[in-house]
């Protein structure tokens, strides 16, 4: 696997992937308008995907990050995950925070890399979102809060 992870212009990110973390189409093409992305491309072909838009006070989000599902678990969300979190590091950010509904193996892909449950936004999805959603047959209705705080303040 030859990994290339790089910033693209927003118009040439990968829709069809990130509909796969987050389903409403609305809602992304609306963040997606005031966020950075970066993708994650083996020997060319993209695998991975993700957004980033500022919050404030030094935060940025992470809205959302998809890897194609013929290629997960192999070592690509990781990979990009980590050079994002390098990235805002670096710029100076101060955090860098992401909400997820799903409790299951997502949760420990973040927390992997240091992320800490900061809040849970009871009923979030079933707010924001004008169709229920599901995930591996469960319906999700609150988003668990994590935060990355670069300062370590966290602790
Ligand atoms: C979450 C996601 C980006 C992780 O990317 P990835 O390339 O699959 O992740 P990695 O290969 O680096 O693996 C990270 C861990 O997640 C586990 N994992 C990844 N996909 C999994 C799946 N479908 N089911 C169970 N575990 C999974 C891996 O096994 C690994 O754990 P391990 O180290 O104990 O083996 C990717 O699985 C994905 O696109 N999922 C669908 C969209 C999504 O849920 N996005 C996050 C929204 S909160």
């Amino acid at each position: 696997m030859s990994l290339l992870i790089r910033e693209v212009p927003v118009e040439d990110t990968p829709l069809d992937l990130l509909l796969l973390a987050d389903p409403s189409e609305e809602k992304v093409r609306s963040y997606l308008a005031r966020s950075r992305c970066f993708v994650a491309a083996d020997d060319g072909i993209v695998a991975g995907a993700c957004a980033v838009q500022p919050l404030e006070a030094g935060g940025h989000e992470l809205m959302c990050i998809a890897v194609h599902p013929d290629r997960q678990k192999s070592g690509i969300g990781t990979a990009l995950l980590k050079w994002v979190i390098d990235f805002y590091r670096k710029s100076g950010a101060g955090r860098l925070e992401v909400g997820t509904g799903t409790f299951g193996y997502q949760l420990a892909f973040y927390q992997r890399q240091g992320f800490r449950v900061t809040a849970i936004d009871r009923n979030f999805f079933i707010q924001y979102y004008p169709e229920p959603i599901f995930e591996d047959g469960i319906q999700l209705f609150d988003m668990l809060r994590l935060t990355l705080d670069f300062s370590g303040k966290s602790r």
